[in-house]
């Protein structure tokens, strides 16, 4: 079995991949054929102003107002998860956030979140054993037993379990599923289906039942009764999931539940498949195990927002903004049991049948149940699951919508990523062929190639998830970010889609996460075409360029985000803390389970220094091009520490700019006679030609909500024409002359 448990970090894993080759629209046919791109009717809370009408940049807005993107990432679910975080310690993490000076905190909110199943341990086990055993009560045994061997009476068992679900209040259930956690590999590693009875009598009783009194239903390892009356078959395990290795093992009951079950009670047995001639058998924990047998019930009515609404009361109580990121059925190649609810596995194909009558999975199962134990690969052209998720992420934004005008309207969630790393037709750490399911795979006969048809098939899934926002009472912007070596980049489509009139986008921007520690590389991003694997250029278009997972750990990463400003993007780190080892703070010991964070080096104090830097011009940053970008008004020193760039110009003043501590400057003309200078490390600005318009004021200060405070006076040197300012680092300076330059 593969460990897909390393597989799963924030980090894109390398892989080669198919290259999509962009085509003309004309030659992609729609595959949802009713499709079109949802625009809003509700107030818009968020948007990307793409018009350069008002600014000379694609800009972020919230509000109406421009919004400086600055995030980082906190999985406040790994967390708590993995490393066992209580509420308050995840709070403060995010007050951590508020105090790097970060314009927002990225989190997750997944399906399962916002419709947790319920889960009910087994109230009642116990096994039966024929032969030598015919006689002996197994009902104190953490273990319960399930065999066959043809020849040897001793070697037969069967299993029963019950549980006691009278304290469900969900609106209904729509789906089960019974799970047994096996605790020791089957008798001579053979794998063996196990079927699963649903019974209707809940009398037998554990502490006294033996193979020949008191146990139900049974004729030796015969399962008897009336076949449907007062015996059901459940199901049985599929031949990609047979019994066999130490992990979990999931047999659908939904309808044994929905159908012959009373008054929250459920009896089940479960037998080993009897026309082995070999002995098969396995060994599970018992209702006294670690790992009791467990009912999950699932609805398709119910929500619950407790979780959400304690993620964004950290968020709240930390003053930050944030993006949500949805874990639906796509994250990172996956539909994982551990994001989604059980009743939208009941309602995915997971298995295939080849032409010769082969049946296998359409997933993989984890031993690593941390993220889930099984994984589907959902069929991204499936339409009634389209239609199921789309409706769960317009329902979980109209109740954002609602808390937030309950909460007086701190428009707290600004954006959704829709899906995290997607991917067309493959898990993550193992290749895997395009899957063609043959009911939803009818119209790839009309593409040129199946990777004409993931590009459409990506986009309809990903348009689909934006309309649900976009429909809702809270209307924010949508993206999704892709990893170098996917098999379905968006941008390129998303573009075709949005240029053309007729049809349009509701996905707003596809961001990538390079995880690349070069400050030339940030600095590209944002307008050049770049290779990474395959051919990248976010700045396509209308696409708002967004490097969105970076690593935090890399040392330079005080540097980076000015150079990707400079460079005509915004920048994310992946992430504030976490398992995952990118963070700029890690544990103070993880071996002994002190998890308070700390630094990672010395080079965390200049990276929250430098957020609070661009704090104090953030609506210029916000909505600014950088003139190495395209623009005219905003200029950057020194980005790569190479002495790249180092003059500008303030109308006909020159601007020279000269490094002390290596650091990166920035110069901004506001107006003809408004000119701004800052720079991230000790450093000095020559101005030439300008003292003949007249030095109205130089002072220090900062921008708070795009308005001049004042901090303090400035020092400069005059020489003829020209004034020398010299900046500590982190300084941002006005300067005002008396007449237009
Ligand atoms: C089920 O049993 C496990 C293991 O004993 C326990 O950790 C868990 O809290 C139980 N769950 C419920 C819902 O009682
Ligand atoms: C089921 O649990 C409820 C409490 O949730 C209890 O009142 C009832 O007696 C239990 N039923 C059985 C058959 O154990
Ligand atoms: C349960 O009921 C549904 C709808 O009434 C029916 O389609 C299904 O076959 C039933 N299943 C069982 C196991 O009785
Ligand atoms: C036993 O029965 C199962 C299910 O009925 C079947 O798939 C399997 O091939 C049979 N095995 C043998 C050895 O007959
Ligand atoms: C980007 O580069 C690729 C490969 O070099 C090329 O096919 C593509 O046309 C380029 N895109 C743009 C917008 O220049
Ligand atoms: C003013 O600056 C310009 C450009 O750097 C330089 O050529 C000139 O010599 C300076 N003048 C004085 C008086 O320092």
């Amino acid at each position: 079995m593969v460990s897909l448990l390393s597989l799963l970090s924030g980090a894109a894993v390398a892989q080669a991949a198919a290259v999509i080759a962009p085509r003309a629209s004309t030659t992609y046919p729609a595959i949802d054929t009713a499709l079109t791109v949802s625009t809003p009717t509700a107030t818009v809370i968020s948007e990307i102003d793409t018009s350069k009408s008002t600014y000379d940049r694609l800009t972020p807005m919230v509000g109406g107002e421009p919004f400086f993107y600055n995030g980082i990432q906190l999985r406040a679910d790994k967390l708590q998860e993995q490393w066992g975080m209580s509420d308050d310690a995840v709070a403060e993490i995010y007050q951590m956030v508020a105090d790097a000076g970060y314009t927002h905190v990225i989190s997750q909110i997944s399906w399962l979140n916002i419709q947790p199943d319920s889960t009910f341990n087994a109230t009642k086990s116990t096994y039966i054993r024929g032969g030598t055993s015919a006689e002996l009560n197994f009902g104190t045994s953490t273990s319960v037993k399930i065999g066959y061997h043809s020849g040897d009476e001793s070697n037969k068992m069967l299993t029963y379990v019950q549980f006691n679900f009278s304290s469900y209040t969900a609106d209904d259930i729509d789906a089960a599923r019974l799970r047994f956690y096996v605790n020791l590999e089957a008798t001579s590693d053979t794998a063996f289906i196990g079927t699963l009875y649903g019974i209707t009598d809940n009398s037998w009783d554990p502490s006294t039942m033996t193979w020949t009194s008191g146990a139900p239903n049974h004729d030796g390892v015969d399962v008897t009764g009336t076949l449907n009356g007062d015996y059901f078959v459940a199901s049985s395990s599929p031949s990609w999931d047979l019994l066999q290795g130490v992990q979990y093992y999931d047999f659908d009951c939904s309808d044994f539940i929905k159908n012959h079950t009373t008054d929250g009670i459920a009896s089940f047995v479960l037998q080993a498949q009897i026309n082995a001639t070999s002995m098969v058998g396995i060994t599970m924990d018992s209702s006294r195990g670690t790992h009791p047998p467990q009912l999950v019930l699932s609805s398709k009515s119910t929500w619950d927002w407790t979780y959400l609404d304690k993620l964004l009361g950290w968020i709240e109580a930390a003053g930050l903004k944030c993006e949500l990121i949805w874990f639906g059925t796509e994250t990172t190649g996956t539909t994982m049991d551990t994001r989604v609810p059980y009743h939208v596995f009941t309602h995915t194909k997971n298995y295939e049948v080849a032409s010769d009558g082969t049946v296998s999975a359409v997933m993989l199962k984890s031993t690593e149940p941390m993220y889930g134990v099984y994984w589907y690969y959902m069929d991204k052209n499936d339409l009634t699951l389209r239609a199921l998720e789309k409706s769960a992420l317009k329902t979980l934004f109209n109740y954002i919508g609602a808390r937030d005008t309950a909460n007086g309207s701190p428009k707290t969630v600004i954006g959704v990523e829709v899906a995290n790393e997607p991917a067309f037709a493959r898990f993550y750490g193992s290749a895997y062929t395009p899957w063609e399911n043959p009911e939803t795979w009818g119209r790839l006969s009309l593409f040129a190639s199946v990777s004409d048809f993931a590009a459409r098939t990506m986009w309809e899934f990903c348009v689909n998830l934006a309309n649900g926002v976009k429909e809702s009472d809270y209307p924010v912007w949508t993206r999704t970010n892709d990893y170098t070596s996917t098999d379905a980049p968006n941008i390129v489509y998303n573009e075709l889609m949005r240029a053309d009139t007729a049809v349009g986008t509701s996905l707003d921007f596809v961001g990538l996460d390079p995880y690349q520690d070069s400050r030339t590389f940030v600095y590209n991003f944002g307008h050049e075409n770049f290779t990474l694997g395959q051919a990248w250029d976010m700045s396509l278009g209308k696409n708002l360029p967004v490097i969105m997972e970076n690593g935090g750990s890399y040392s330079d990463a005080y540097a980076l985000p000015i150079a990707a400003l400079a460079g005509g993007s915004f920048y994310d780190v992946y992430e504030m803390y976490g398992p995952d080892n990118f963070g700029l703070y890690v544990p103070a010991d993880e071996t002994t389970g002190n998890y308070t964070p700390v630094a990672r080096g010395s080079y965390i104090s200049p990276v929250i220094h430098n957020n609070q830097f661009f704090n104090k011009m953030a609506v210029d940053l916000a909505t600014r091009q950088s003139i190495r970008a395209g623009g005219t008004t905003l200029d950057f020193y020194n980005v790569l520490g190479t002495n790249d760039d180092i003059t500008g110009t303030f109308g006909s003043v020159g601007i020279t700019y000269t490094e002390i501590n290596g650091g990166a400057g920035v110069s901004i003309v506001r107006s003809t006679n408004e000119l701004v200078i800052g720079a991230n490390s000790a450093a000095t600005f020559t101005l030439s030609g300008i003292v003949p318009y007249g030095i109205a004021s130089v002072q220090k200060g900062a921008y708070v909500d795009n308005v001049w405070v004042e901090s303090g006076s400035a020092s400069y040197s005059t020489s003829g024409d020209n004034i020398t300012i010299e900046l500590i680092a982190y300084d941002v300076i006005r300067i005002l002359t008396t007449t237009a330059v």
